[in-house]
């Protein structure tokens, strides 16, 4: 859909509704409201941050939207990083069965996963995205020019999202840096949606979009309960480190993949200060038994034998992982305390 045409439907729709978060508001929504030529949209503003992707805030913008008539022919616009575009889709997919929406991502991670690929949901009951859906937004609309008001951290978060694709699909990707990424968005939106397109509700091969995010959402979850939350990325980017560990004992990686991982895992958390010790090591086990790739209780991790081509639905004992969680741990502290 080119812009001129998302203006029209957006004319043609009943309501236009704008979701954003506190921090896009200030920053970009009259912009966007005037891009699309939307001046009269309303607007539902929710706090930012993952903390605020609860069902307490799904029944807030359900009920903004009731009270200010949105029918079935509304679309919601999602203006924000990927906690709107979740939260926005799910919120859009459920209201009277669904109406439509497109997402506007204004973040890194955004941009090159979160607002692609149609998972929409909220975290529930302290752990990530328990309820949601499927269902594709009617347009993703990449504007790079909102990178100019992204905190670094939250750069270096959707950083970590794209060196992923380097070793799920394209290992040119493992180069990306701070300095570079830019030539790199079309690129790995074009690997999301790929992957997306030949498995849509993860029955298969798009689990393997997946790597990284089994540990990846224990330390992420768990980083919230004691008071030191980290990025989506840069959580990704430990349970990164996990699997290509896992990848070494279980599945032959060669150990050199994990050993040239550390510079980049150090550079993703250059903003962060991941402060985990061997008392967590219970508490982060325990959240894989929620983890929505187990099956019967039995976890199924993505594991990569060679740079670039994944398995996934891989078993793995859970005395290596528990071994694996410690030795995480025991790295964090080095990259902390240099
Ligand atoms: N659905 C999916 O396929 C998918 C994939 C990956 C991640 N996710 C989800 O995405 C969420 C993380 O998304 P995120 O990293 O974008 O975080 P986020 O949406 O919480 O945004 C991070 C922070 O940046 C601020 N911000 C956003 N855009 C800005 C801009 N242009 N300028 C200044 N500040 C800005 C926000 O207000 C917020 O404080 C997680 O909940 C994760 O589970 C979903």
């Amino acid at each position: 859909m080119t812009n001129e045409e998302l203006k029209r439907t957006l004319a043609e729709s009943s309501r236009v509704f704008v979701l954003t978060d506190a921090n896009v508001a200030a920053l970009w929504l009259p912009e966007l409201k005037h891009w699309l030529s939307c001046e009269d949209a309303s607007e539902i503003i929710i706090k930012p941050g993952e903390e605020n992707k609860t069902l307490h805030t799904a029944q807030q913008i359900w009920t903004k939207l009731l009270r200010k008539g949105a029918d079935r022919h509304s679309i919601l616009v999602n203006l924000g990083g990927g906690t709107v575009t979740d939260m926005g889709g799910f919120v859009a997919s459920c209201y009277q069965r669904g109406i439509r929406f497109v997402n506007v991502p204004t973040t890194l991670l955004a941009m090159v996963d979160a607002s692609i690929g149609g998972k929409n949901g909220i975290d529930f009951g302290g752990f990530k995205n328990q309820i949601g859906t499927f269902a594709e937004p009617l347009e993703t609309l990449v504007m790079p020019v909102f990178l100019s008001t992204l905190p670094d951290r939250e750069l270096l978060s959707g950083l970590a999202e794209m060196i992923k694709y380097g070793y799920i699909a394209d290992p040119s990707m493992l180069k990306i840096d701070q300095n570079n990424y830019e030539q790199y968005l079309l690129r790995a939106g074009r690997i999301k949606r790929e992957i997306v397109e030949q498995d849509f509700t993860e029955q298969g091969s798009r689990k393997l979009l997946n790597f990284g995010h089994t540990l990846g959402h224990a330390f992420e979850s768990h980083s919230f309960t004691k008071g030191n939350p980290l990025t989506h990325g840069e959580a990704v980017a430990i349970g990164m480190w996990c699997a290509l560990w896992l990848s070494v004992k279980q599945c032959g990686l060669p150990e050199t993949v994990l050993v040239e991982y550390l510079p980049k895992l150090r550079m993703l958390l250059s903003l962060a200060s991941p402060i985990f010790d061997d008392e967590d090591v219970q508490n982060l086990m325990s959240y894989l038994v929620h983890d929505k790739k187990s099956r019967a209780g039995e976890m199924r991790w993505v594991l990569l034998p060679a740079v670039g081509k994944p398995i996934y639905d891989c078993t793995v004992p859970s005395d290596l992982v528990q071994q694996c969680v410690v030795e995480c741990i025991a790295q964090m502290r080095e990259i902390v305390r240099r």
